[in-house]
């Protein structure tokens, strides 16, 4: 294997964990809930989900710059003569990063706060304010695999 091939292999699959679990919690798992549980039930379910899901997003964020650099060293050379897709990748990376840690930082916090207090309007308003930035993540993402698949040449 290359080392091209290997960072390569790398970034997809942290891209696909990232995302991938974006997907799965969004579409599948919200409406499932939803459908079964109360409310105390839903809150706990989800901070436990998310404390689980976290640790292996820390390393899809880890993971999708050192392997990205690497590719780009490895394939474009200096940093301004990779192609603009490129570009726009790091870009949107870095609004991901920032989306998920006001979740890590802020809102799952909050969600725990509420759980432990019983404050269940409190942990449902919350748990809005998530799925509304898990949403807007997902959508990113999904853009941006695009953009990363398509290689436009803009
Ligand atoms: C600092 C952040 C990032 C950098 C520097 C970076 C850089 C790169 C580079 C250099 C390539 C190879 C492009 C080529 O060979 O034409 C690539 C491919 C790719 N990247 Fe990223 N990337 C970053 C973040 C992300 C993120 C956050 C995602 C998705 C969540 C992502 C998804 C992909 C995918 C799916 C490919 C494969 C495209 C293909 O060859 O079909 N990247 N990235």
């Amino acid at each position: 294997m290359t080392p091209f091939a290997s960072h390569y292999a790398l970034h997809v699959l942290a891209a696909v964990l990232w995302v991938g679990g974006m997907f799965f919690a969004w579409m599948v798992l919200r409406p499932a809930a939803v459908a079964v549980l109360q409310a105390p039930e839903r809150l706990r379910l989800w901070a436990e989900v998310f404390r689980r899901f976290v640790q292996w997003v820390w390393i899809a964020v880890a993971v999708l710059p050192i392997s990205g650099i690497g590719m780009w060293h490895l394939r474009f050379g200096a940093m301004a003569s990779a192609p603009r897709y490129v570009h726009v990748m790091t870009g949107l990376y870095l609004v991901m990063l920032a989306l998920f840690l006001r979740l890590v930082l802020l809102q799952l916090p909050a969600l725990r706060r509420a759980i432990e207090g019983q404050d269940w309007p409190a942990g449902g308003a919350v748990l809005g304010k998530i799925r509304a930035l898990v949403g807007l993540n997902l959508l990113l993402g999904m853009a941006l695999i695009a953009i990363a698949t398509a290689r436009p040449e803009f």
